[in-house]
């Protein structure tokens, strides 16, 4: 999911017949602003990446790794922004550094749940975890050492992703009451987000049957990826209580749905096109809603390969094949791409019931980009 183009499709928006002319202008407004995001972020990373070399060649070495994770599909800084011009705001200059701190936190998500997963590739080039690999690997280190390097990269750029957010949220020519208010929504996204990544690691020493994955994906994705980001820019924006409420309701059906489509995408999508591997979900024994489906579908032979199979560090595609086919045969697959349109419903339906003017119409287009299999 994370590589899948949102850009390309949302920048298109202005082509595709039928479309609002509000829309349109809207959609091109978010382009517009998103310009004058990846400029915040990237002079923001420019200077801490020369402020740290001029402290120590390795502190800047890590700088510019953690620079080089920085930007996939930027989906969170666009519904920021979306949520922000669609609501009433008219200062991108304002809303700039609060989307790309949005982009900022997601980064700093991922080097810390790499970690956790020991995955040391994201987006088809190794994260800060394989840079470090790599480089001392070359200086001849190797065993408990090495590791100790590889956790000290990760864990540490994470700490200066998470820390670069704030400084954007807390430094955003705004409001001081809004600046505030934004703020306080990036520590809630933390909190949340923590809570689910903390249920996902214990659903690890959980019967997969057992685990309430659509919670986890709440908390763990929802909240800090679409939820957060589109009360940020609605916040910044003035707007009511009440559409900011709508967002969020939106904001968590489309998390929900977006999780499901990565879960699906962790096991049956094409490495090429996520970036990630297809093998490493299983091989962690990942506690997705589309194994629980799974398991609760397969009868004794089919649970078997389940058993033998999912969580096996040393997975192979014919092993990964035998649980697709699991999957495939319970009917797993299909009901999990069946909740996940159910939750993309929900989100269009309350885009189009709750959300007012031209907001509306774009981010129904944003969850088919996301999530969506249609419509
Ligand atoms: C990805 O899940 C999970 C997240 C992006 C959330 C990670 C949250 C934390 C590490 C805790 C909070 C961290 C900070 C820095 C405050 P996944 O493993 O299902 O997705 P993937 O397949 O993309 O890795
Ligand atoms: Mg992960």
């Amino acid at each position: 999911v994370d590589e899948q183009g949102v850009d390309g499709a949302r920048t298109g928006v202005a082509v595709r017949p039928g479309v609002d002319a509000a829309v349109v202008a809207l959609a091109r407004g978010v382009e517009d602003a998103m310009i004058a995001t990846d400029r915040v972020l990237g002079e923001f990373l420019g200077d801490r990446c020369a402020a740290a070399a001029a402290v120590s060649p390795a502190y800047g070495r890590l700088w510019d790794d953690l620079a080089a994770q920085v930007g996939g599909k930027r989906v969170r800084p666009r519904l920021t922004l979306a949520a922000y011009l669609g609501t009433g705001g008219t200062d991108p200059v304002g809303a700039a550094p609060v989307a790309a701190a949005q982009e900022l936190l997601h980064t700093a998500m991922l080097a810390h749940d790499d970690l956790l997963d020991h995955d040391e590739v994201r987006r088809g080039r190794p994260n800060l975890a394989g840079l470090a690999r790599t480089r001392t690997v070359r200086g001849g280190v190797t065993g408990r050492a090495l590791e100790d390097q590889v956790l000290a990269a990760g864990l540490l750029g994470g700490d200066l992703a998470l820390a670069s957010a704030f400084a954007l949220a807390s430094t955003a020519p705004v409001d001081p009451a809004l600046r505030l208010a934004v703020v306080d929504l990036l520590v809630a996204a933390v909190g949340t987000t923590v809570a689910g990544e903390l249920l996902d690691m214990l659903a690890e020493l959980s019967p997969p049957q057992s685990v309430d994955a659509l919670l986890i994906a709440e908390l763990k994705t929802a909240g800090y990826s679409c939820r957060i980001p589109l009360a940020s820019g609605a916040v910044l924006a003035g707007a009511e209580p009440p559409v900011v409420a709508a967002l969020e309701r939106y904001g968590t059906a489309l998390g929900i749905a977006f999780q499901l489509a990565d879960d699906e995408l962790g096991v049956f999508g094409d490495p090429a096109m996520t970036g990630k591997s297809v093998l490493s979900d299983l091989r962690e024994g990942k506690r997705t809603e589309l194994l629980r489906l799974a398991y609760a579908g397969a009868d004794a032979v089919g649970r078997a390969v389940l058993d033998r199979n999912v969580g096996d560090p040393g997975l192979d595609e014919a092993g990964a094949d035998a649980v697709r086919a699991v999957m495939v045969d319970t009917g797993a697959l299909a009901r999990v791409q069946a909740m996940a349109e159910t939750s993309a419903e929900r989100a269009r339906d309350t885009a189009r019931d709750a959300v007012p003017g031209p907001l509306s119409e774009y981010l129904v287009g944003v969850v088919d980009d996301l999530a969506g299999r249609g419509h």
